[in-house]
C-alpha cells in the first residue's frame, strides 16, 4: 500500500529496499520521523507494537483523524475544491485558531494534496480531483498504530528497547527548510547522540554528504542511488 498524501522527502521509491533490510525478530517497530510513513504503509506489519511519530502538529492530527473519525474527514473534505483562491484562503485559514481538529485535518489534506510536491506551500496547477477513497485502508493500516505527536529524542528514549527498530529519516543536512519544524545543526549532532546511545537498533536515512558521513563514520552505511541520480545513504 502507499501513503496517502505526497510528502517532501518521502521514501514511497526506496520503501521496499528499506524494509527488506529490517530485522524479522522486531517487538516494536517506531518510525521517529513520520512524514507521510511511505515505508510503514508498505507492509501489512512489521511489529507487534508500531508507532507513528512527527513532529509537525496538523500531521499529525490528520494521522489521528483518520484513525479515529474517518467517515466525518471525508464528509469534510467533499466541500472543498481544487482551485488557487481555495489554497490561498485554506494557508491563511490554517494559521488561525478556532476550527476542530477535522476541519484543521481535511484543510491540511486538501492544501497537501493540491500542493506542488506535497510541500503545502506552493499550489501545484494540477486539474486532478481531491479523492479520499483509500481513506478506508489508510484507517485499518493505522488502527493499531500509536500516533505521537513528540521531538525525536523524546520519543526514541521513551520506546527504546532491545527489540526495538527506530526508522529515522530526518530532515536532511542543508534542506531543514523545506519543513515547517526547525531543525537546526545541533539537532543533527542530537540525533546522532541519542543513536549512539540505544539499546535498540535504528536505521537511518540521509542525504549523502561529509557532515553526515563524518557523524556516522562508525557505523554500516550502504549508499543508494534514487531515480533523480540524487543519492542517499542508510546507516544501521
Ligand atoms: C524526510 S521527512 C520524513 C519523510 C517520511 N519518511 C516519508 O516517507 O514521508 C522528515 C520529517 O521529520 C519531521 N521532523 C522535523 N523535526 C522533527 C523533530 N524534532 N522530531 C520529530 N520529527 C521531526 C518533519 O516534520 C518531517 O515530516
Amino acid at each position: 500500500m502507499k501513503s496517502f498524501i505526497p510528502w517532501i522527502g518521502g521514501k514511497s521509491l526506496l520503501a521496499k529496499k528499506i524494509a527488506a533490510e529490517f530485522p524479522n525478530d522486531l517487538g516494536r517497530y517506531i518510525e521517529v520521523f513520520g512524514g507521510g510513513a511511505s515505508v510503514l504503509f508498505s507492509s501489512e506489519k512489521y511489529a507487534k507494537i508500531e508507532v507513528y511519530n512527527d513532529a509537525n502538529g496538523d500531521l499529525v492530527n490528520l494521522f489521528r483523524c483518520i484513525k479515529y473519525h474517518r467517515e466525518e474527514l471525508q464528509k469534510e473534505i467533499r466541500y472543498y475544491l481544487n482551485s488557487r483562491e481555495m489554497f490561498g484562503d485554506i494557508r491563511q485559514k490554517l494559521s488561525c485558531m478556532g476550527f476542530t481538529d477535522i476541519q484543521r485535518a481535511a484543510m491540511f489534506y486538501v492544501i497537501v494534496k493540491t500542493s506542488f510536491g506535497g510541500d503545502a506551500r506552493s499550489y501545484g496547477c494540477f486539474s486532478r480531483e481531491i479523492k479520499t477513497d483509500n481513506f478506508a485502508d489508510i484507517e485499518k493500516r493505522i488502527s493499531s498504530v500509536e500516533i505521537e505527536h513528540k521531538d525525536f529524542e523524546k520519543l526514541i528514549k521513551q520506546y527504546d528497547r532491545p527489540d526495538a527498530l527506530f526508522y529515522c529519516d530526518p530532515p536532511y543536512h542543508t534542506t531543514e527548510d523545506n519543513y515547517s519544524e526547525r531543525f537546526s545543526e545541533a539537532d543533527h549532532y542530537r540525533l546522532n547522540g541519542v543513536l549512539t546511545a540505544l539499546k535498540g537498533r535504528f536505521i537511518l536515512s540521509y542525504n549523502d554528504d561529509d557532515f553526515v558521513r563524518g557523524l556516522y563514520k562508525d557505523f554500516n552505511i550502504q549508499a543508494i542511488s534514487r531515480k533523480n541520480n540524487l543519492s542517499s545513504g542508510q546507516f544501521k
